[in-house]
């Protein structure tokens, strides 16, 4: 055999990972092979393959007769949407994926050359875990990537792509990174699997509902993008990197074909119901000011009380960060603060402008809520605002109360625009309670206390129950029609675009985690 057809039959047996039957299989099970996952990931033929000839080196337990060339790991780079991009697609037909020594120094090498070339890291997990077979070098490989992870974040966006399994310390690699996508049914994560679970804790249940992409979206909030299946889910990646920088020391890209559609700015104004105890959807709030179909929802099953994602504004990506009054009337708690918290780090990091619609009557009252520690959670939220040097603006749409006000991008913690409507009420809290508290000897006093207390009511109302005692002082830069929100947050932005601040030199800040 000559020298290139040796080259071009080694190449065919490492595009056959763990061979035939085993791709078959993975057919089977609604899944695609990790080599076609990277193919519908990346640009048509921009995929440059780094280490395809790598093998293992352990002998125990027979793993030296069972040598697939690669290792059960994809690696190399490519361009999504022209744009470069470091992948690694772990492979099941070769051990199910599982990580050895050099599997994990595959891994490790793209971490590390996307780093050196500032560009994103996205990782297609589907594996059995640590090679069972090698032991402890597996568990060193491991640290490898964890280390590089935290290194890297902040640094390079990291996408984690869940599509089989994803169990036991392997787990922690994605959830350093910043975001995860999951796929229906096909996919879970889990730090001890349902026979751990049933023989610690005497539950019943299955890989699905302990861990599959449903339940990490509603109840964990480990998983930010659920998907149908394979492809569905790629094409998600692919979207939401158009939404990102390289790297932190740039900007996303400007999209220059965005389209707004001006009769949106007739519908805002009706939004708002007019009784303050109403709910409405923010997110429609949100549609009439970013450009058309431009939001791409965050966590969209998980603390419903808060909204979070990309949009655009002529053509630029901000981080919107909405209270949501159709859930919970909008209140933050521990999740939504969590959930907040964590988006807006992420926008700071990777220089996105922050958008805030807020309607937020406080924080949810209650022992399981205190015990729990919302405390320290809400102070997350605060915390990430506070820290955030990237363009700010904030528009309240309705109720504005209390410390939730504070925390809901204020300009006293640092937001450059505040905009309120006059619908907006900027309050310590709402009339009711107040009208209860100060005014409690002349309401007990009363010969009619329901009357008194609502005759107080109106009082406090009619001096708080609007955004001109926030004006009068500032707190509050403009009261603004709704209709008028798009080319104020638009003039908003565009004054801010060269906006520059420097924290106080630290090694870093000690977030209330
Ligand atoms: C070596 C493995 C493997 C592993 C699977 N395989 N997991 N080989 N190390 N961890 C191999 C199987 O032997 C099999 O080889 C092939 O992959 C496919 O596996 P199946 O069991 O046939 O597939 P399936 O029925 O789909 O089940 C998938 C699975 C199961 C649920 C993932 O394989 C499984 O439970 N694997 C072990 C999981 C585990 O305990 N891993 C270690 C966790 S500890 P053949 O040759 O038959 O195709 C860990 C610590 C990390 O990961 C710590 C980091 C800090």
């Amino acid at each position: 055999m000559d020298k290139n057809s040796e080259l071009i039959q080694r190449r065919e047996a490492s595009q056959l990972g763990g061979g035939q039957a085993r791709i078959d299989k993975q057919h089977q099970q609604g899944k695609l092979t990790a080599r076609e996952r990277v193919t519908l990931l990346l640009d048509e033929g921009s995929f440059n393959e780094i280490g395809q000839f790598v093998e293992h080196r352990a002998t125990t337990f027979g793993l030296d007769k069972q040598q697939f060339p690669g290792d059960g790991v994809v690696t190399g780079f490519g361009t999504v949407h022209g744009r470069l991009v470091y992948v690694f697609s772990q492979d099941f037909t070769v051990l199910g994926g599982s990580l050895s020594e050099t599997h994990a120094a595959k891994i490790c090498r793209i971490m590390d050359l996307a780093m050196q070339n500032g560009a994103p890291v996205i990782g297609l997990n589907d594996s059995g875990g640590a090679r069972i077979q090698e032991g402890v070098v597996s568990l060193a490989g491991y640290a490898d990537i964890f280390f590089r992870n935290t290194r890297a974040s902040g640094v390079i966006p990291q996408l984690s792509v869940i599509m089989g399994p994803c169990a036991g310390g392997a787990v922690y690699s994605p959830a350093l990174t910043d975001f995860i996508f999951m796929v229906e049914e096909t996919s879970y994560m889990f730090v001890t699997g349902p026979n751990v679970v049933k023989t610690v804790t005497h539950e019943e249940i299955d890989s699905e509902a302990l861990g599959g992409a449903k339940t990490h979206a509603e109840k964990s909030g480990v998983n930010h993008f659920t998907a149908a299946n394979d492809v569905e889910c790629l094409k998600k990646v692919r979207d939401i990197l158009t939404y990102m920088p390289q790297n932190a020391n740039e900007l996303a890209p400007q999209l220059s074909n965005y389209t707004f559609n001006p009769l949106k700015l007739k519908s805002i104004q009706s939004i708002v119901p007019d009784n303050p105890n109403v709910p409405y959807d923010i997110r429609k709030v949100i549609d009439c000011v970013i450009d058309d179909e431009s939001f791409r929802e965050v966590h969209e099953e998980f603390a419903k009380n808060i909204v979070v994602g990309f949009a655009r504004i002529e053509g630029r990506t901000v981080g919107v960060v909405a209270n949501q009054p159709a859930a919970l009337a909008g209140v933050l708690d521990i999740d939504s603060s969590r959930k907040g918290a964590r988006f807006v780090r992420f926008c700071d990091a990777f220089n996105i402008p922050l958008l805030v619609f807020e309607d937020v009557p406080g924080f949810l009252p209650g022992t399981d809520q205190e015990w729990r520690g919302i405390i320290t959670h809400g102070a997350k939220l605060l915390y990430a605002f506070s820290e955030a040097t990237v363009p700010r603006v904030t528009v309240i749409t309705r109720k504005a109360y209390g410390g939730a006000f504070d925390v809901m991008n204020s300009k006293s913690i640092g937001a450059d625009m505040n905009y309120a409507w006059p619908t907006s009420e900027i309050a310590v809290m709402g009339a009711k309670g107040a009208a209860e508290i100060i005014f409690k000897r002349e309401i007990a006093a009363a010969e009619d206390q329901e009357a008194k207390w609502k005759e107080k009511e109106a009082e406090y109302a009619e001096l708080f129950a609007n955004p001109y005692r926030a004006a009068e002082r500032g707190i509050i830069d403009d009261v603004i029609l709704p209709e008028e929100t798009r080319s104020r947050v638009v003039a908003a932005f565009a004054m801010l675009e060269k906006k520059a601040e420097v924290l106080p030199k630290k090694k870093h800040g000690n977030i209330p985690l």
